[in-house]
């Protein structure tokens, strides 16, 4: 029986019923539904709706129902009830009969499914963090295992100037520090009580609202009841969250895909992220990285999904609102799926130093270096820039480095070039030279991982 059979003398279509219910994605708000109605159940007792012993006999059925549903799950989905608070209520009232009727009073599906969801939120936000500290981890743990491998560093990608892999993995942990910031802002924003909002109006009961947040660990309860059961900007935050975390792994997968490719051979994945071709028995695909980058396009689609079924949506409850969990659950799945694929992807990650830097030493990465040297010896910076093109248009049709010219090549260009040019021309030299904060410098790159295992350490913030 549905929770609002009165009104009606027909049943609901099958079709329609079908449609219309979301037990079979809304079941994973089981464990919030129950904790959200102890506290309801509560503050019923402060406005005498319930006494102290009903409260108590309430709370133990759904404490009860409580350790069930975080035994099996899956027991819920057994049933027919149209969403997670009917298939609660209608529990409770097969534990505790006609007194579990009273718990709906003054409370609304609205103010109980936006109460529920954030709270779905709250417990699931310290999961993602999890999963992207411990990615974090295992990049400075290969940064700092990787510090001479140099290789070279691309814009356009063109080789462009010299950088170390160690410095590489850093620039991805920065990205994911971000990621998690940005989480934990979503979750200081979300973190405000509906409950007591009823339908759309508040609740008609003298509830202390904001004691009743603070039961349920909120840190404060929402101002307006409109905007309180309307309000999913936490899904849409949370979204762009994921989305934005989800477009960095698509970044750090296509990178390791490039330097994965027969043509780079910086690195090798190990076995147990790649597989291998029906056809072509030489193949080893790296497929944990093409999922990664691929997925990125559901997750980003959730969002864009989500902000479309509430743009132009009139106040207050609508059920197009329904639509946002499947997107929500999916997306963070997602994300928390391939942050684990990704740590997993570097846990034994092969480093080719060799070919790393053989090819930083082509590509004329060094070319700067040598601009930086005319400017040293008092030559402007644009004229320098001009002269060292020519000498890379010598070098490419020689098919020499720029190390490789002879002095008297070199004066040809610049008389000012002197024998002291070649420690210049070095990769140790291009690297050491970016000694500047957040440079790759060897010995920035050192400080870097430092500060980043401190970071870690102190609870990954
Ligand atoms: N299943 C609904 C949802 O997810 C719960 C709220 C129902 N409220 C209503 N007025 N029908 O949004």
């Amino acid at each position: 029986m549905a929770l609002w059979g009165g009104r009606f003398s027909q049943a609901a279509d099958q079709r329609f019923k079908q449609f219309n219910d979301s037990l079979r994605f809304d079941y994973r708000l089981a464990e919030q539904d129950i904790i959200g109605s102890i506290a309801w159940s509560k503050a019923l007792v402060s406005v005498h709706v319930l006494s102290e012993q009903e409260q108590q006999t309430l709370e133990q059925a759904l404490n009860e129902l409580l350790a069930s549903v975080r035994h099996d799950p899956a027991q819920i989905l057994q049933n027919d009830a149209e969403d997670i608070h009917s298939w609660v209520e209608q529990q409770l009232i097969g534990k505790v009969g006609d007194l579990g009727k009273k718990l709906h009073t003054g409370r609304s599906r609205n103010d109980q499914v936006a109460t529920d969801l954030k709270l779905w939120c709250k417990t699931e936000i310290p999961y993602l963090v999890i999963a992207i500290n411990h990615l974090r981890q295992m990049l400075v743990d290969t940064a700092e295992k990787h510090q001479s491998a140099v290789m070279p560093g691309y814009t356009h990608l063109q080789r462009a100037q010299p950088i170390t892999f160690a410095h590489w993995c850093l620039a991805y942990y920065e990205m994911l520090t971000r990621d998690v910031s940005r989480l934990n802002d979503t979750l200081n924003r979300l973190d405000v009580s509906p409950l007591g909002c009823g339908a759309l109006a508040g609740t008609s009961y003298p509830i202390d609202r904001q004691q009743l947040a603070s039961w349920l660990d909120f840190s404060s309860a929402t101002n307006n009841s409109l905007d309180a059961v309307s309000d999913r900007d936490y899904v849409m935050e949370l979204l762009s969250d994921a989305s934005i975390g989800m477009m960095h792994l698509s970044r750090f997968a296509e990178d390791l895909i490039i330097f994965n490719s027969g043509e780079a051979g910086f690195v090798e994945l190990s076995d147990r992220v790649t597989s291998g071709s029906s056809l072509m028995p030489q193949k080893k695909n790296p497929d944990s990285l093409e999922l990664i980058r691929g997925k990125v396009g559901r997750v980003v689609g959730a969002l864009t999904g989500a902000l479309v079924t509430f743009k132009g949506l009139p106040l207050a409850y609508n059920k197009d609102m329904q639509e946002d969990k499947e997107p929500l659950f999916d997306a963070l799945d997602t994300w928390h799926a391939c942050l684990d694929m990704a740590t997993l992807v570097l846990e034994d990650i092969k480093i080719n130093d060799t070919k790393c830097q053989e090819s930083a030493k082509q590509g004329y990465a060094n070319a700067t270096e040598l601009a930086d040297y005319l400017v040293a010896k008092g030559i402007p910076f644009r004229e320098a820039h001009h002269i060292v093109g020519e000498v890379v248009v010598y070098a490419i049709a020689k098919q020499k480095a720029l190390e490789e010219l002879t002095l008297a090549e070199l004066k040809t260009f610049s008389p000012t070039i002197d024998e002291d040019v070649y420690v210049i021309l070095s990769l140790e030299s291009c690297l050491a030279k970016r000694s500047a904060k957040g440079g790759v410098a060897p010995s920035q790159v050192k400080s870097a991982i430092i500060k980043a295992k401190q970071d870690l350490s102190k609870n990954g913030r």
